[in-house]
């Protein structure tokens, strides 16, 4: 069998770990919790809507990185609407983004090893590089 991709952990992992609804919610209570700056920017946000649209989010960071031109567009639209004239989220808020989501895949994950650390790291960290230029 070829080895799995780095998009194929990716996805098998966030499948294990979203087959779990409180997977987001857990990322969410890590991430605002993470900073006091994050908080208050999402102290209007509704966050049944939210979460469904991480979770795409997520899927679409997978084909974006694999070159997918629907996700590369998806992910210029959600780059400009997180940019300083819109959302205005500053390069310096993304490793707060990062790191909660590795720790609460890691704590959702039944099979987490290196490997799909390693795959989160490269998928995710494509992403917040990608909004961070384009601040
Ligand atoms: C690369 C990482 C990130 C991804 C993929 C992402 C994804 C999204 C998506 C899909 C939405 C909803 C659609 C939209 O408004 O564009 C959203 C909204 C939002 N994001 Fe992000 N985001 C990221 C990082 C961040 C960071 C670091 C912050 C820091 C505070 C942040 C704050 C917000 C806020 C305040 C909203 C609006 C919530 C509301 O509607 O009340 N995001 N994000």
């Amino acid at each position: 069998m070829a080895e799995a991709t780095s998009k194929d952990l990716f996805l098998a992992s966030l499948e294990r770990c979203s087959a779990n609804a409180e997977f987001i919610p857990a990322f969410y209570k890590r991430f605002l919790a993470s900073s006091e700056e994050i908080s208050i920017k999402f102290r209007f946000t509704n966050f049944e809507k939210q979460n469904a649209m991480l979770l795409n989010s997520l899927r679409m960071s997978a084909g974006a990185t694999s070159g997918s031109p629907e996700a590369l567009q998806e992910l210029k639209a959600r780059a400009l609407s997180h940019d300083r004239d819109h959302l205005d989220i500053k390069p310096e808020l993304y490793h707060f983004w990062l790191d909660a989501a590795i720790a609460t895949v890691e704590e959702f994950d039944d099979n987490w090893t290196e490997e799909v650390a390693a795959a989160w790291e490269k998928i995710l960290g494509f992403v917040v590089e990608y909004f961070k230029r384009r601040y």
